[in-house]
């Protein structure tokens, strides 16, 4: 259904987030109806430009995503809610031109905050000193809030001083995604797998975000970061707290977030004696990925000296009833074989065997997050045919094209950026989340730093430093392959 009218104004207007994901998915939501011609959506940034050059911008932007011939009549349409204002978010320029326009507060006015997060408590404060933050405000968020627990409860409390909590929508947009919401439902609309969720019956957890890019421009954001920071801090715990969580009471938002809250607290710490043994980190050099040749992290940051990981695996515990014994086994890392998202169950194997020396493989549940989106169940069967009872693991599978259609999905953000205008902070993080996940995340940076050696070197287009795989292997488990 259509919304109310409401604005959007987004800081970071011209840049990359803004261009590559915010505007394609308003533009989609648009085309689809669901935005309608009484909204207005203003890019913000520093550049002169006026609505006219910022529209031409963005249709080019739009017209590299663009799917469907529908789609391309919507464009104009959604070309003329836009509007571009100059605006500096150090000083008081352009501030109150920006107030006196968006007027009354009668309708939702979202403020975007796609610009980095030593920014996020100036816009905050110019956004109340020019009367903008009301009963109607919201503000959205973008990782990373922070580099680490301080600097994260500093721009919280920046952003507590104007707003309230439920004003705040910290994204995170894995929690965006179909796949990613489908665990919910997986878990919790189905009466088989939630008896067997807990230590009596699974053996331990995979969870792989596997990429295939390297540094993408990004250069001096990711070095500073680290794929400790960039992607385990939010994105896999985000993954790790869906799959750990007690049974919320109801889909509301902080029915949700408790329950993320206490995994969280439930980690186990890993710090400076444990680190070594539980954590790997690699970065990569020069090698091939599908088929191309691609330089090594170094050469591609122009630097010799950097110490950045661009590869992560460890061994996570969560230390409560449920869960006591139980490793999650995490690897994230750019330039590896392959793109590649999933969650692997592993369920223990059956207390006794009827089929003398035949090895049975334990039943694995294997959520694949991208790409090729679907949720497989790993069986045994006896292979038909007249010889002895012969076993073979087979996978029942449930491919979401194929069995939901061809259409594409919505990105991550179409629906995040809905459910802000709607009000709606199920899929987004809370304070004491942020927080709780860089408190278990410190101590691990802090080990890192505190060691002599340097991350392990791992050939782009593999599966990141050898080390990853024996984490694993000795204590008798291998990461899963698709067969
Ligand atoms: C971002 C990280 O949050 O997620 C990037 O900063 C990463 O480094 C990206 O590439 C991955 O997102 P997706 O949706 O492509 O899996």
């Amino acid at each position: 259904p259509p919304l109310d009218a409401f604005d959007l104004i987004i800081f970071g207007g011209t840049g990359d987030l803004a261009q590559r994901k915010l505007l394609p998915a308003l533009f989609h939501r648009y085309a689809d109806g669901q935005i309608t011609d009484a909204a207005r959506i203003y890019g913000l940034a520093r550049d002169s430009l006026d609505d006219g050059g910022y529209r031409e911008r963005v249709r080019a932007a739009l017209q590299k995503t663009m799917h469907d011939a529908r789609a391309a009549e919507a464009l104009d349409g959604f070309l003329a809610l836009l509007r571009y204002r100059t605006i500096d978010l150090t000083s008081d320029a352009g501030w109150p031109e920006l107030a006196g326009e968006l007027g009354a507060c009668d309708r939702v006015q979202v403020f975007y905050l796609a610009v980095g997060p030593d920014l996020f408590g100036h816009v905050g404060d110019r956004l109340q000193r020019h009367g903008l933050a009301r009963p109607c405000t919201r503000v959205v968020v973008e990782k990373p809030i922070g580099r680490d627990a301080v600097s994260a409860a500093a721009i919280n409390d920046a952003l507590g001083r104007v707003f309230a909590e439920s004003q705040i929508f910290r994204i995170d947009h894995y929690l965006g995604k179909e796949t990613v919401q489908n665990l919910t439902a997986l878990r919790f609309a189905n009466a088989l797998f939630e008896p067997l969720w807990n230590a009596g019956h699974i053996d331990h957890v995979q969870i792989t975000v596997a990429e295939t890019v390297g540094l993408e421009r990004r250069a001096s954001y990711y070095d500073r970061a680290g794929a400790l920071r960039d992607m385990v801090q939010n994105h896999i715990l985000q993954l790790l707290c869906l799959v750990a969580m007690e049974p919320p009471a109801s889909l509301d938002a902080d029915a949700i977030r408790d329950e993320k809250l206490k995994v969280l607290r439930a980690l186990k710490p890993i710090d400076a004696h444990s680190a070594a043994q539980l954590t790997v980190r690699g970065q990569y050099r020069a090698g091939a990925v599908e088929g191309q040749a691609v330089p090594g992290y170094l050469d591609e940051l122009g630097r010799t000296d950097s110490r950045t990981e661009t590869f992560v695996a460890l061994k996570a515990e969560i230390a409560n009833w449920r869960w006591a014994g139980v490793p999650f086994y995490l690897r994230t890392g750019k330039r590896l074989a392959q793109r590649v998202s999933e969650i692997v169950i592993s369920f223990r194997p059956v207390p006794h065997s009827i089929f003398g020396e035949q090895p049975l493989s334990p039943n694995k549940l294997v959520l694949r997050l991208q790409p090729d989106e679907g949720v497989t169940l790993w069986i045994t069967n006896k292979v038909p045919g007249p010889g002895g009872l012969r076993l073979r693991n087979v996978p029942l599978d449930m491919s979401f094209a194929e069995t939901f259609g061809g259409a594409r999905h919505p990105d991550a953000y179409e629906r995040l950026l809905m459910d802000v205008v709607r009000g709606n902070a199920m899929l987004f993080m809370r304070r004491d989340e942020v927080e709780a996940a860089w408190a278990w995340i410190d101590p691990i940076r802090a080990a890192w730093e505190a060691s002599d050696d340097a991350p392990k070197p791992y050939t782009a287009g593999s599966w990141g430093p050898s080390a990853a795989v024996a984490l694993i292997e000795r204590e008798g488990r291998h990461w899963h392959e698709d067969a």
